[in-house]
């Protein structure tokens, strides 16, 4: 195995695991649905093909350590839901990117706040990240709701930085810094004590 594949993590509801080589329906399904790439970069996946190829980069990620795909599983059903990643490396200045996906039958459970978690840990603890940036549309509210409940904090506007679906888009870029997460635990921690 490579040193840079993913570890299991898991969650009360979740478990957080390599993508396989058999997840390539699952990953179809997620990312054929025109909902759920409204605000991607990309247009939604008209051919399996598309799958075989994110598995494919996902593989080539893990040996040469440029990125780590989570593929995100339901642990009472083993079923794939989305994906979460971690993904430009900047080693020496110990910062990378964040990305997450689910399927829309699964939104608004409160499962990507709660994968993300693990990950965050993944990436401050074993990975000695710094900080993890994350572009997003500002368009995306739930997206954005996502990284606000994580400690993440708006740093900057950019307009129009995308062209996709035929229009151009804006990015809404967000930052968490180590110690935002530090401070986050501590205030759960200091509220349970206190309650
Ligand atoms: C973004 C995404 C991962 C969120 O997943 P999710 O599991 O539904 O997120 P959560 O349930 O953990 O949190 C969503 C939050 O946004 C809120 N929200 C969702 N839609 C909203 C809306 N239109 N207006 C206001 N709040 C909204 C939810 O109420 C929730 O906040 P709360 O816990 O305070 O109530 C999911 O919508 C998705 O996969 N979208 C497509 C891919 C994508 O856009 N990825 C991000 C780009 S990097």
């Amino acid at each position: 195995m490579p040193e840079s594949m993913p570890p299991v993590l898991t969650t009360s509801r979740l478990r957080l695991r390599p993508l396989a080589a058999d997840d390539g329906p699952a990953l179809y399904s997620i990312f054929s649905d025109e909902e759920v790439v409204r605000y991607w970069s990309r247009s939604a996946w008209t051919d399996m093909a598309q799958a075989d190829e994110m598995l494919a980069a996902a593989m080539r990620d893990y040996a040469d350590g440029s990125g780590l795909r989570y593929g995100i599983v339901l642990s009472a059903t083993e079923e794939l839901i989305g994906v979460a990643s971690l993904f430009a490396f900047n080693r020496d200045n110990r910062r990378c990117e964040i990305g997450y996906v689910l399927g829309s039958r699964h939104w608004g459970q409160g499962y990507a706040s709660e994968a993300l978690v693990p990950v965050l840990d993944h990436a401050f603890g074993p990975l000695g990240m710094n900080r993890i940036e994350a572009d997003i549309d500002p368009q995306n509210i739930a997206s954005g709701r996502v990284l606000e409940k994580l400690a993440f904090r708006r740093e900057g506007y950019m307009p129009e930085r995308w062209f996709v679906h035929g229009e151009y888009a804006d990015t809404a870029f967000y930052g968490l810094l180590r110690r935002y997460w530090d401070e986050r635990l501590l205030s759960r921690s200091s509220a349970v004590a206190a309650g």
